[in-house]
């Protein structure tokens, strides 16, 4: 077999990307394999079948239409009965008790000290919605030091956003291998199996589950046709597969539980497929930020990098906001992001650096949650700093890497998220010391 003719398995090192989203992608790991012309042939190409995976209505819009084709060396059906497998921590479990209008903030999810493979390691904080209604969000997240070692996950709840804050994710999906380090996110569309191997012996981040419709870049209005994420930033992985034979585990997310069945071989094995429901990575740093150049703060809706929509124009399911480095020039403005209530609430985490509302408290791998219309905004030595700052000298806000999920779901704390030794119960005392400078005599 001459090199050209070499097949792209799952264990090559080397990582091939497509560029684009959202679009019809297509691949093959082995020449040929992509049948040419039609989707399912009396007889495919080295003799693989063909399968079909749709993760939207077969009749919805072309824009948001998302489904792709796979020629692969068995079928999906192939396995044990499913059995469900008990996961105490991660769960879809949420509003069963009212939420407290409390502002909540915990420093980071220690690292696990048993091992702890991907799904192991998963550790629900928030909520809204559920798949059954296929509306709302789950928010989790992950600690964990091993591989998936003969473990394969499929989520038939949502789709994945994972935004890992230390260490990479070798992602293997029946797609092709993602690879995505901390400032990277990487999202898994609804149903596709996969496998997380930690290339660093070890990882921590953030998951936001999407019973909703599929995330998408954001309109761009006014903006034009260019800036913040840019469609040719986005990675989608090229065919890859793995022909093993085995005593594995299939384990399968559905009803906001999992389930496990045995299945002889990996998953793994599609060799080739076209089609738009796939996997995709983007680099944060890539994002085009925009800003005001004159005065005040646009929303932060402006640092949108995908959304979901809900059935309400503008209103969404979720907004994947981040808070990247930026130049702020406003002049005779309050340059850290302001005092506010809204009625969408806001999940926020840290993957790298400093937020700048903050002068201590959200460290990188920590979180804060502000429902609908909890006050909040910057600390009382942020607003005395900025107060007094000279807006005539641009800032460079640099090394930080902060991210809001946000949504017009109320979101609910799991009790185990309220509960938890990491939880810090005095996250309120950030704001006690604002001074009043209130004086009637002074406009
Ligand atoms: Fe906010």
């Amino acid at each position: 077999m001459n090199a050209q003719l070499k097949p792209r398995t799952q264990s090559d090192e080397t990582l091939r990307y497509q560029v684009g989203f959202g679009q019809e992608f297509a691949s093959e790991a082995l020449p040929g394999a992509l049948p040419e012309g039609r989707n399912s042939p009396q007889r495919c190409p080295y003799g693989l079948y063909a399968e079909q995976i749709s993760g939207s209505a077969f009749t919805a819009p072309r824009h948001g239409n998302r489904r792709s084709w796979m020629y692969r060396i068995r079928p999906g059906s192939m396995h044990g009965p499913f059995e469900p497998l008990p996961h105490e921590a991660f769960h879809n479990r949420f509003g069963e008790t009212p939420v407290s209008p409390d502002q909540l903030r915990w420093d980071p999810l220690p690292l696990p000290a048993e091992a702890r493979d991907f799904v192991d390691g998963l550790y629900t904080m928030a909520g809204a919605g559920t798949a059954r209604a296929q509306s709302g969000l789950g928010i989790h997240l992950y600690a964990a030091n091993r591989d998936m070692h003969g473990r394969f996950f499929a989520n038939a709840d949502a789709e994945m956003l994972v935004v890992p804050q230390q260490g990479r994710l070798r992602i293997a999906t029946e797609l092709g291998v993602l690879q995505v380090e901390p400032q990277e996110i990487a999202v898994i569309p609804r149903g596709l199996r996969f496998r997380v191997e930690l290339p660093d012996g070890q990882a921590r981040g953030y998951l936001c589950e999407n019973f909703g419709a599929a995330l998408r870049l954001p309109e761009l209005g006014p903006i034009g046709s260019n800036g913040l994420a840019n469609p040719r930033d986005f990675r989608t992985p090229e065919a890859a597969y793995e022909d093993v034979e085995g005593e594995f585990h299939l384990i399968q997310k559905l009803d906001g539980a999992l389930w496990r069945a045995s299945i002889g071989h990996s998953p793994l094995d599609v060799v080739a497929w076209h089609g738009s429901h796939a996997p995709y990575a983007y680099d944060l740093r890539r994002f085009n930020t925009i800003g005001s150049i004159s005065f005040d703060h646009p929303d932060p809706s402006i640092f949108t990098v995908l959304t979901s929509p809900s059935d309400s124009a503008g209103w969404a399911n979720i907004d994947f906001v981040i808070f990247p480095p930026r130049i702020l020039v406003m002049q005779d403005t309050f340059r850290p992001p302001w005092f506010h209530r809204n009625v969408a609430s806001e999940f926020m985490g840290l993957v790298h650096g400093a937020y700048d509302a903050k002068q201590g408290g959200f460290v990188p791998g920590g979180a804060s949650l502000h429902n609908c219309m909890s006050g909040h905004g910057p600390d009382a030595s942020t607003f005395e700093k900025a107060s007094a700052a000279d807006t005539g000298k641009p800032d460079f806000i640099t090394d930080t890497m902060a991210f809001m999920f946000e949504s017009r779901w109320l979101l609910c704390p799991s009790a185990q998220a309220l509960q938890a030794g990491h939880r810090q119960g005095d996250y309120q005392q950030c704001w006690q010391g604002l001074k009043k400078h209130f004086d009637p005599s002074k406009p």
